[in-house]
């Protein structure tokens, strides 16, 4: 099973100056995303580098069924998001989750942790009598143990790992087949990035889900990515295997970023 974007564009609207309008000037930002292709296939962590404003929040959503597209498609398992309708699109939206950079803002603050993650169960109409044995069970994998000791917490009582644990449980909670992660751990204290990313490694393995990382760092990607998607002005510029994208950079700007990456041994090797 797999999620491919095929040669997508992504054009923002901008705001043209009036004249250019007035004189039907064409506009002449380039598009965000400019004619991508990439597969996110079940089991598989494809990791999206690249650097900010390169395009790849606009990707993920695109991944995610959230963007409109200016050309282009986005396919699950071989069929156009666009011809969902009704029962199939509420089922492509339980099985493509997205986990965002911020945890604080994602998850609504006076909420306790059993409602925040029972939250997706109600919506997508899992019965009242079965959300709590779900919930403990996305709260246990997602390493929050013991469970009675934080089902009632509200996020501020909570630590910057633990609020990203509880937002991916949220997602997990609904047995996702692919996880659409925009920099997880861009906000959360270096000493507790490795941890949070283990765990997405390790539910690619226990759940076979198929996850895309995006980060500004090739030094996480390389640890915990099997592919490894670099972005440059809403281009992919290169993509392979990880150990052969950092081991033997085919793109120069792939190269410029693995310079800009000193302690590419050393990190997230915990
Ligand atoms: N909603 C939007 N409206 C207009 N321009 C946008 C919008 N979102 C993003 N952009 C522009 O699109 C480009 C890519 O942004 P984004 O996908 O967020 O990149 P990244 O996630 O790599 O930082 C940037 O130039 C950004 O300013
Ligand atoms: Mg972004």
């Amino acid at each position: 099973m797999s999620l491919t974007v095929d040669n997508v564009v992504v054009r923002y609207r901008a705001r043209r100056p009036f004249a250019d309008v007035l004189l039907r000037r064409p506009g002449s930002a380039r598009p965000a995303v400019d004619g991508v292709r990439l597969t996110l296939n079940k089991g598989e962590v494809v990791a999206l580098v690249g650097e900010s404003g390169s395009g790849k929040s606009t990707l993920a959503r695109c991944l995610a069924g959230m963007q409109e597209l200016t050309s282009g498609r986005v396919t699950a398992d071989d069929i156009d998001l666009t011809t969902l309708r009704g029962g199939e699109l509420k089922t492509f939206r339980q099985r493509v989750q997205m986990i965002f950079q911020d945890p604080y803002e994602s998850l609504s603050p006076r909420q306790r942790v059993k409602d925040i993650v029972a939250e997706g169960l109600a919506i997508h109409g899992v019965p009242k009598a079965a959300r709590e044995a779900r919930v403990n069970a996305a709260l246990v994998a997602v390493g929050l143990t013991p469970v009675e000791s934080f089902l009632d917490r509200r996020p501020f009582e909570l630590s910057g790992g633990q609020r990203q644990r509880v937002a991916i449980a949220g997602s997990l909670v609904l047995e996702p087949d692919y996880l659409i992660a925009d920099e997880p751990v861009s906000m959360l204290d270096v000493s507790i990035r490795a941890g949070v990313l283990k765990l997405l490694h390790e539910l690619r393995e226990s759940r076979e889900l198929g996850v895309l990382l995006i980060t500004h760092d090739l030094a996480t990607a390389v640890h915990v990515a099997d592919h490894i998607a670099v972005m440059q002005a809403g281009r992919i510029v290169e993509q392979g295997p990880a150990a052969q994208v950092t081991g033997d950079p085919a793109h120069e700007y792939t190269r410029a970023l693995l310079a800009a990456t000193p302690d590419l041994d050393r990190a997230i090797s915990a």
